[in-house]
């Protein structure tokens, strides 16, 4: 293992893609202590019954939202995957993992697949046949990811999801006809790659950041108890990423993976800095 990231061998994005998660990921950098909820909650999703297994973890950035030191401890191998590279050598530089050599950075990585063809379709926009071979191409990607070569007890897809939708939906306008096909391909593609990696009895944990203050206003005076119901409302009245909801993902989790009861998590809050909050829950499969 090393602690000096890798070029890997998968698909690259570039330009406008790569550099529009890199300047996200540059405003957040110093938000250590902003997302300790949410590092919190996701902590307990991911803490191993006894240390010294593997956990991959899909869109890690500047692991703000994981304790690396702690992930170390409970670890024995941890596989850091991102399209940003910057992002991910300077968490490490920054959380200082006494075990950091049991870390495996994988970057420059596009778990899209696509990050080609989204590029080019900023540049020019592409014909409804550009798009459906591309849909195919999803569809019937085989290609082993590099970190796939040995199974994990958990991998962990913290709020990545929504990024890579959005990617697609920024290349190709929300409005397009054929962008509910591609982002329903991604949707199932992300949810197929994740299974896949974990072992037999192993966890796969997708957090959604499924609405934020943007669609609900402030935080101020709503209790934790009363975000079950602030979900609700939400997604009964569309003002969250409807193609994420419990609904929308049990039933691609039912058609992709073959799995008719994934568990839903209680909806928490992941505060972004002081102005901005997200409503987010976790599907847990194993
Ligand atoms: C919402 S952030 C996750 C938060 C991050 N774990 C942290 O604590 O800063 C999403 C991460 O996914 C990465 N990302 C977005 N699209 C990606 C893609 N297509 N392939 C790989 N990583 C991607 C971004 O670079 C970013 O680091």
């Amino acid at each position: 293992m090393s602690d000096v990231p890798r070029e890997s061998s998968g698909a690259r994005a570039e330009d406008s893609i790569l550099s529009d998660q890199a300047a996200m990921n540059s405003t957040t950098v110093r938000q250590w202590a902003m997302y300790s909820s949410h590092r919190q909650q996701i902590e307990k999703l991911i803490t191993p019954a006894s240390p010294c297994g593997r956990i991959c973890v899909l869109g890690a950035g500047n692991c703000n939202d994981l304790d690396l030191p702690w992930l170390t401890q409970m670890y024995s191998q941890s596989h850091l995957v991102d399209l940003d590279v910057g992002s991910l050598a300077s968490a490490v530089e920054r959380q200082k993992p006494s075990r950091a050599a049991s870390i495996c950075l994988w970057a420059p990585f596009d778990l899209s697949g696509i990050g080609d063809a989204l590029r080019n379709w900023r540049q020019a926009p592409p014909s409804d046949d550009q798009i459906l071979k591309c849909i195919e191409r999803i569809a019937n990607c085989t290609t082993q990811r590099p970190w796939e070569m040995e199974r994990f007890d958990v991998v962990v897809s913290p709020c990545v999801l929504s990024q890579i939708l959005i990617s697609a939906r920024q290349s190709i306008g929300a409005t397009h006809r054929l962008y509910p096909a591609l982002r329903d391909a991604l949707l199932a593609d992300h949810l197929k790659m994740v299974y896949r990696s974990i072992k037999p009895g192993g966890r796969a944990v997708i957090v959604i950041d499924l609405a934020s203050t943007e669609d609900f206003g402030s935080t101020a005076g709503i209790e934790e108890d009363q975000l079950p119901d602030l979900m609700r409302s939400l997604i009964a009245r569309k003002k969250c990423f409807n193609a994420l909801t419990p609904a929308a993902l049990s039933q691609a989790a039912r058609e992709h993976l073959k799995i008719t009861a994934p568990t839903f998590t209680a909806p928490w809050l992941w505060h972004l800095g002081l102005a901005k909050s997200f409503l987010v829950f976790a599907m847990v499969v194993s």
